[in-house]
């Protein structure tokens, strides 16, 4: 899920392309626990997603729908690059399988949480997501992957070239994970981008 700053809420309600009209924040959020986290849509009149949009509206911090907003989304990727894969599959061997595990099953607690999260397989995010698309995932890990490789604050994130998360991204992208059925109605004005993996 890349709607990670604390302005979200200014940004909706908005036209998405990918849903073909204007949608809520609730909207947004069901999106991600639908496509993200390949789980369920909570109702929107529930107190679990009254809670999270009160959240978001609490740190809306006065910013308006067009706003352009440091931290929002993924960052910026040169989109010309094209994937290495066997080169993505040796950067993910010695970058990333330490915590998303050699065979991108993430790692779990001893209370079978995960602590470090699934790249592919049944418990990842499906081919809806947008972290499922090259490009979003490969700008997604240049900015903030891997964890704790050099000095950058605040998680000694980042380090990989463009090309380098390029590769990386189109292996773990490329790897088995659910399927989406509801894709079908997807971009239904057109507008898919070119990454869109369906
Ligand atoms: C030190 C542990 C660590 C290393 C090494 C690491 N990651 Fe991560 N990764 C994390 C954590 C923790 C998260 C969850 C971050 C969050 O939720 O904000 C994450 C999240 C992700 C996600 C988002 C998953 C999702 O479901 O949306 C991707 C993609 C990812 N990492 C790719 C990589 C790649 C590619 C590498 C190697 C270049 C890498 N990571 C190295 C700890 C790590």
């Amino acid at each position: 899920m890349t709607v990670r700053t604390s302005e979200a809420t200014s940004q909706f309600p908005s036209y998405a392309a990918r849903a073909g009209k204007v949608i809520s924040l609730a909207d947004r959020i069901n999106g991600c626990f639908l496509r993200s986290m390949n789980g369920k849509a909570l109702p929107v009149d529930s107190a679990d997603m009254k809670a999270m949009v009160a959240y978001f509206n609490w740190m809306e911090k006065g910013c308006h729908l067009n706003d352009k907003i440091p931290g929002r989304g993924t960052g910026k990727i040169d989109n010309t690059f094209k994937p290495n894969l066997t080169h993505g599959k040796d950067i993910y061997a010695a970058q990333c399988a330490s915590c998303h595990g050699a065979n991108g099953e993430g790692t779990k607690r001893a209370d079978s949480s995960y602590i470090y999260p699934p790249l592919w397989g049944n418990q990842s995010f499906n081919i809806g997501a947008g972290m499922a698309r090259l490009y979003t995932a490969a700008a997604f890990v240049k900015n903030n992957m891997p964890i704790g490789a050099q000095n950058r604050f605040p998680l000694a994130q980042g380090g990989l070239s463009d090309q380098d998360a390029v590769d990386v991204a189109g292996y773990f992208t490329t790897q088995w994970r659910s399927d989406f059925p509801a894709k079908i109605h997807d971009w239904p004005n057109g507008g898919k981008p070119k990454d869109a993996r369906y």
